[in-house]
């Protein structure tokens, strides 16, 4: 299959782009785009041949739901069959953005789309590309992140080509995402709304709206860094999976930061007498404060390094590096988003000095 690339430049009229990737949506095909968290692969969220389509290209488990992506708060109605009245509140507050709610779903929502479950994911993204996407194709759009199942999520354009090159119908081009870390996910089909995936929005966010908020004990797990029980299923089919894995082995230190620092450059300094290429991924220190190896700094603010991770691990992989370690990402509001993907990049391999 022919992959068409498409740049969506901004003051421009970029109107004939929108109009052949709604119709490519509207006749069961796929096109990629950017949202504010990483991009996503999209297909009519409504057509059970679209989903399938989706699971084939990323490679990806298909009891594996997808998320539905909206434009307007009226295609609640097309999705969910009991629309909580907190989701009203939630929608005014954080939609468009980061939050995707698990809600009761309606009959025609295909199975392929909710990977056998009867509830389903929907979230409004904030992102002038995806909604006008969403608009043109006049459907609610089923979109997984955009990378091949296993792979960093992609948070530019160029990560969706490498990884779905030939495999999809299109791609559009919108920039580098904003956030680099993918969507909260709150489930409100129990007695209690629970956090099934910690995102840009921290449970204290909700507070005001649904008081506290449970936390899948599948995901406190990977966010403490141990590895998760294996009898603890978690509620997002997902989070089970391992995923964003880098080619090279990974390890997270832990610690006071003087400590953590000589522990990384011992670790570094035996496996390269080992003849291994090694690669720190630091938090914004003094790269000369480590003297071997190839450094990538994911920056000092959270924020910086949710936008920075992802290609970070996208990177290393372009090299011959055999080994990395990455220093704790836990500190500030991101912190818990950070270290959930960090942890199941290393396979829960985490050292604490
Ligand atoms: O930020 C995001 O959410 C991005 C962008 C593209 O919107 N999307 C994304 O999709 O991260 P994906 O497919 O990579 O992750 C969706 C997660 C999976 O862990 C999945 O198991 C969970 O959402 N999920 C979807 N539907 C669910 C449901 N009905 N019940 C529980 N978990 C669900
Ligand atoms: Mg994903």
């Amino acid at each position: 299959m022919n992959t068409v690339f498409k740049t969506i430049t901004e003051n421009e009229d970029n109107t004939a782009i929108y109009e052949e990737a709604g119709r490519i949506i509207r006749v069961g095909g796929l096109v990629a785009f950017p949202t504010e968290t990483v991009y996503g692969l999209g297909g009519d969220a409504l057509n059970k041949d679209s989903s399938q389509k989706i699971y084939a290209a990323k490679g990806r488990p298909s009891d594996n739901p997808l998320i539905a992506h909206i434009c307007d708060i009226a295609q609640l109605d097309d999705l969910v069959s009991d629309i909580p009245s907190c989701a009203g509140d939630l929608a005014q507050k954080f939609w468009p953005g980061p939050l995707t709610l698990i809600m009761k779903k309606k009959a025609g929502v295909p199975y392929e789309t909710t990977g056998g479950l009867d509830t389903v994911a929907v979230r409004m993204p904030n992102h002038p590309v995806a909604l006008d996407l969403i608009r043109y194709s006049q459907r609610p759009i089923a979109a997984p992140s955009a990378n091949l199942s296993g792979r960093p999520s992609p948070t530019k354009a160029s990560h969706v080509l490498n990884d779905l090159n030939g495999r999809i119908d299109m791609i559009l081009d919108g920039g580098s995402v904003g956030i680099g870390v993918e969507s909260t996910i709150i489930d409100l089909t129990g007695s209690k709304p629970m956090l099934l995936r910690p995102g840009y929005y921290i449970t204290d966010d909700f507070k005001q709206i649904l008081g506290d908020v449970l936390i899948d004990p599948a995901v406190a797990n990977i966010t403490s860094g141990t590895l998760p029980d294996e009898n603890i299923k978690p509620k997002a089919p997902g989070m089970k999976y391992r995923h964003y894995a880098p080619k090279a082995e990974l390890v997270i230190v832990s610690g006071e930061d003087k400590k953590v620092t000589e522990k990384i450059n011992e670790l570094i300094s035996q496996k390269e007498a080992a003849g291994i290429k090694c690669g720190v991924i630091t938090a914004g220190e003094d790269p000369a404060l480590y003297p071997k190896g190839l450094i990538k700094d994911a920056g000092s603010s959270d924020e910086e390094r949710a936008a920075s991770l992802f290609a970070i691990l996208r990177e290393f992989d372009e090299t011959d590096t055999g080994f990395i370690c990455a220093r704790d990402l836990s500190e500030g509001r991101l912190g818990n988003a950070l270290m959930n993907r960090l942890c199941k990049a290393a396979a829960g391999r985490i050292i604490r000095v």
